[in-house]
């Protein structure tokens, strides 16, 4: 496959995604993964991603890009372009203005498959004075920079090809995949299907037991329906945790969907332990850490200890799992997830991850050749603490039923109106704020809600969702009239960042 070397930009995953698109395996490492490693994997290609520096300060990741061009074809976006001039004996210089934003390039070279001059997206504050000796520059942006070079072998960026912004971005990753490094485009993640079956059977063995979490998104569906056909339902013990924090109806409609597809699940109601646990806490993380806490004990008693359970499967992807250079400098936690982390350990038991090489629609795809219904692969993600952190500020059972009701009818609107899928995520906020409002000529001073939704393409960033006025005009009579306990509806207009998805 292709090796994509992260030297910080958050775009990086992007760059796999398309290539894997394209039909490419490939796989993010760190800036600094070693050479030797790199060269076992015999890759067909490297590609040096962006990043944040510049390559003529102190502390910038660095890294020998001669010793790299010996191993495979080379590829370089943005800082990646940067520091292959830097390194190999060109020169690179602050520019006057930085470019950012949309800006086009003008090809001087023919590049097979995108036109002679093209849009893309840039967002850069140095430039490539000159190139290094048997580089020519190929492509000029607006203000005259070198937007490409091409030498032996490499083929360098200043804009990113990875994000949609760019036009016939993927035409050009696929020059460099196909033309310069003629590597086969046999990468399908639905028919990987196959192979994950039989690496479940090598790693549990004919005798072992799984046990795993349900959380009714689409993750540990796959996970649980996959282990299930490489193992048989009788030694897959699924189990689905009523935290009484899960949307309307929400747990009985789950869990007869799992029972649907054939998976040997137990459900759990605890709801009201989780509910007292939670009694006078205010704090977000707090929350969050009761809820996590709470559900390791649930979950350590739900099953039969007898069973010879020896795995726990967990939909753990790709995106958790990739050391990237955020995760070399460690960055600072902004919440902390509590889904089943910490189980594994206090349970004694070996871990199975048969998606963690897998991107989100990497599994989508693979639960589509699973047979797994629509409805259950599209929907929108939830988090683990569930309508907990919805509920600002202390959470109680008529707090949680206000919440349940209004969701209720937002979603249901956006799903009328088919509005649900251009979302990535759409739900409730209940403020813990009280104003005066007249409904039927009465006084009355009740809860503020707030709704959002987001699009984003893994909820890293995101921008608000345009509603038109008349769905938020309307939306909000629903909601006052039918809700009780609400009569003010705000929506949220913020992006991430500088907001999170969730208020909490
Ligand atoms: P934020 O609010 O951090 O959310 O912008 C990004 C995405 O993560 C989801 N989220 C969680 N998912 N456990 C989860 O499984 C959690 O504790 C958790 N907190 C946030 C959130 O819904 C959004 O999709």
């Amino acid at each position: 496959g292709f090796i994509i070397l992260d030297f910080g930009s958050q775009f990086t995953q992007l760059i796999a995604r398309r290539l894997r698109e394209l039909g490419y395996y490939s796989e993010i490492h760190a800036y600094n993964y070693p050479t030797e490693e790199i060269r076992k994997k015999n890759p067909y290609g490297i590609i040096l991603s962006g990043g944040p520096n510049s390559v003529y300060e102190s502390g910038s990741p660095l890294r020998d890009v001669a010793e790299l061009r010996n191993i495979s074809p080379l590829m370089a976006v943005c800082y990646g372009m940067q520091l292959l001039a830097h390194q190999l004996g060109g020169k690179v210089t602050k520019a006057e203005h930085r470019e950012y934003g949309l800006n086009y390039v003008t090809w001087t070279s023919v590049v097979k498959g995108v036109p002679e001059k093209q849009k893309v997206w840039m967002s850069h504050g140095d430039v490539v004075e000159v190139p290094p000796k048997d580089f020519e520059v190929i492509g000029v942006s607006e203000s005259n920079h070198p937007a490409a070079m091409r030498g032996p072998g490499v083929l360098a960026v200043q804009f990113h090809p990875e994000v949609a912004h760019t036009d016939h971005g993927n035409d050009l990753l696929k020059y460099f995949a196909s033309e310069m490094c003629a590597a086969p485009a046999d990468w399908d993640a639905p028919h990987i299907k196959d192979i994950l079956i039989k690496e479940v059977q090598e790693k549990v063995g004919p005798t072992d037991h799984v046990l795993v979490g349900l959380s009714g998104g689409v993750d540990s569906t796959v996970v649980a329906t996959l282990l299930t056909k490489a193992l048989g339902a009788n030694r897959v013990h699924c189990v689905f945790v009523d935290n009484g924090l899960l949307r309307k109806n929400e747990f009985e409609n789950v869990l007869e969907s799992y029972h649907r597809i054939g998976l040997n699940v137990k459900g759990v109601n605890a709801s009201q332990e989780f509910l007292s646990e939670l009694k006078g806490k205010e704090d977000p993380e707090d929350k969050r850490k009761t809820i996590g806490r709470v559900f390791i004990e649930v979950f350590d008693k739900s099953y039969d200890h007898a069973l010879p359970i020896k795995w726990l499967a967990q939909g753990t992807l790709y995106p958790d799992v990739i050391e990237s250079v955020s995760s070399v400098g460690g960055s600072v936690t902004i919440k902390s997830h509590h889904n089943v982390g910490g189980l594994p350990e206090k349970m004694k038991l070996g871990l199975v991850e048969p998606v963690r090489e897998l991107f989100k629609d990497e599994v989508r795809a693979l639960g589509a050749q699973l047979s797994l219904p629509r409805e259950m692969l599209w929907r929108h993600p939830f988090p683990g603490p569930g309508l907990a952190i919805r509920v600002l500020g202390e959470v109680t059972e008529e707090k949680l039923k206000i919440l349940k009701e209004a969701d209720d009818v937002y979603i249901s609107e956006l799903r009328r109106r088919g509005l649900y899928d251009n979302i990535w995520q759409a739900f409730c906020v209940l403020l813990p704020v009280k104003t005066v409002g007249v409904q039927g000529d009465a006084r009355t001073y009740d809860h503020v809600l707030a709704l959002r939704a987001v699009t984003s393409s893994d909820g890293m960033t995101a921008d608000w969702y345009p509603f038109d006025f008349k769905f938020l005009s309307e939306v909000s009579n629903l909601i006052t009239n039918k809700v009780k306990g609400v009569n003010r509806v705000v929506y949220d207009v913020t992006s991430k960042p500088p907001g999170t998805i969730e208020w909490e």
